[in-house]
């Protein structure tokens, strides 16, 4: 169970900067365990750089970042992978070639083996089938196991996305903009899938479909320019006079 008093995740002070350019501008923001929360903004407004930050792939330029109430600022990627972390990307990254169920075994033993394993290689591989088909499950691509990645939809490949960051159970899901390039009946499907997942998830996401974003998510947070400009329920957020017209008079 997670403990619910201790936030998933806590940004203080956070900076990117890329040569003069501020990315990420001093950003604070706590997301509670179980919470479903967006960041919107403008295009080059600092998202997928804060992500970049979050999973540690980017180094930070200033501030503090918790993870389940632990300071991961200067732990490398797969420390905060092995803490429950885990992202999927704006572009998709899957390899094509491969079965669906190969993408998701390779996802499946790339984590475990970041691990300490008592298990027997026999068990572990059992397991780790299991594991790769529970997952599939949960994104709703079972019966395409065995089609390769290619042959997949772009709607269902991006499903398959969900399900490898899912390989390694995570406590916070990191989404970048998971509808990004889908036709209405598949971004209907994405958003469904998403509610669907173990509400003991914490998901943070981008999006751009304001349709999407607030079917899924409690909260929003809004980046202008690498900051915060505004933060709280969707409804007061949509209403924010700022919000409307640095975001929605951007559309
Ligand atoms: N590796 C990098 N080197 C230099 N500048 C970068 C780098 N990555 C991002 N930037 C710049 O930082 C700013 C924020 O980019 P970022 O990709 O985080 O924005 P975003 O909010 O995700 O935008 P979008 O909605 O288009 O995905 C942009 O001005 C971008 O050009
Ligand atoms: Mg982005």
């Amino acid at each position: 169970m997670a403990d619910r008093s201790t936030p998933a995740l806590k940004l203080t002070d956070v900076s990117k900067a890329f040569g003069g350019l501020s990315a990420v501008d001093r950003v604070s923001l706590v997301v509670g365990a179980g919470e479903r929360r967006v960041i919107i903004g403008p295009n080059g407004a600092g998202k997928t750089t804060l992500f970049s930050l979050i999973s540690g792939e980017q180094p930070l330029t200033d501030g503090r970042i918790e993870l389940f109430g632990r300071d991961v600022t200067r732990l490398p990627p797969h420390r905060r992978a092995a803490l429950g972390l885990a992202r999927t990307y704006q572009i998709t990254n899957l390899f094509p070639k491969l079965t669906v169920l190969a993408n998701c075994l390779l996802a499946v033993q790339g984590l475990a083996s970041s691990k300490l394993h008592l298990h027997r290689p026999m068990e572990r591989y059992t397991d780790h089938f299991a594991r790769a088909r529970s997952v599939l499950d949960a994104v709703g691509l079972r019966d395409r196991e065995g089609d390769e990645v290619r042959t997949l939809s772009h709607g269902e490949q991006r499903q398959l996305e969900i399900g490898l960051a899912m390989a390694g159970s995570p406590r916070l899901l990191l989404l970048d903009e998971p509808t990004a390039g889908l036709a209405p009946a598949e971004s209907q499907l994405m958003t469904a899938l998403l509610k669907r997942l173990d509400p003991e998830i914490t998901i943070l996401m981008i999006e751009h479909d304001m349709d999407v974003a607030f079917e899924v998510t409690d909260r929003v947070t809004v980046l202008h320019y690498g900051r915060v400009v505004a933060d709280g329920y969707a409804s007061e957020v949509k209403a924010n006079p700022l919000v409307q017209e640095i975001y929605l008079g951007a559309e």
